[in-house]
């Protein structure tokens, strides 16, 4: 029994890990939309941002942002959330703000 608990615990505890570790892709490519797909560097992004909720201002429960945006009709739309949140921070931090800067 002890041993079993022990197998359990050690898999849930390997899962997590690396589910977590895969969970966060370098390059997310971006295709919610129809449209010119977006290439977001998350993991540049990552190390430029300190904070995580800058970004998923709603917490880490739900990372995709179309878990609300686009899901509720209340919540503003998904195209709006990204283009108010990427863009701002670029205007603001200088990242790309023409639509070929994201858009390739
Ligand atoms: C800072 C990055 C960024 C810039 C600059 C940007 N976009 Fe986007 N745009 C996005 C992202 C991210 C999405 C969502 C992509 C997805 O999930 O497929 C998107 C989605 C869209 C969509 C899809 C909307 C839909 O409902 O299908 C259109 C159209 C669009 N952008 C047009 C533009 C135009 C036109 C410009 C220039 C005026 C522009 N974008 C500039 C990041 C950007
Ligand atoms: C500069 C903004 C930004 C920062 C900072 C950021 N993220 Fe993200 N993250 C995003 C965007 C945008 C997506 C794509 C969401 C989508 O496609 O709906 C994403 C996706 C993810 C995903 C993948 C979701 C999936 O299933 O594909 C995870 C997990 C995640 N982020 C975790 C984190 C963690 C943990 C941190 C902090 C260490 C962090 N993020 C920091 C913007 C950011
Ligand atoms: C758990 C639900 C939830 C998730 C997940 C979520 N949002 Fe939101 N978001 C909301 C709600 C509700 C509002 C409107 C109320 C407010 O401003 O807080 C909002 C508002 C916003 C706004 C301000 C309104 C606008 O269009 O300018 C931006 C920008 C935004 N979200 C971007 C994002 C991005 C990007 C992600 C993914 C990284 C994300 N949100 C994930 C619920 C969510
Ligand atoms: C909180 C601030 C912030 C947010 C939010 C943010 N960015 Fe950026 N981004 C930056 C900064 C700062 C740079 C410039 C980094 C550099 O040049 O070293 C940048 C650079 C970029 C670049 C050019 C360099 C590269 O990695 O290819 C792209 C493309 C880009 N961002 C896409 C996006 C998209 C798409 C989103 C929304 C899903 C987004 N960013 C949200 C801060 C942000």
């Amino acid at each position: 029994m002890r041993i079993l608990k022990f197998l359990l615990f050690g898999t849930l505890a390997f899962f997590s890990v690396s589910a977590f570790a895969l969970e966060i892709p370098e390059i997310i490519k971006m295709s919610d939309v129809e449209e010119k797909p977006v290439l977001f560097h998350h993991g540049e992004h990552q190390a430029a941002v300190s904070d995580c909720s800058d970004c998923h201002h709603a917490g880490m429960e739900k990372p995709r942002c179309n878990s609300c945006h686009g899901a509720d009709r209340l919540i503003p739309r998904l195209k709006s959330a990204f283009h108010h949140q990427c863009r701002n921070c670029h205007i603001k931090n200088g990242g790309p703000t023409d639509c070929s800067g994201c858009h390739k």
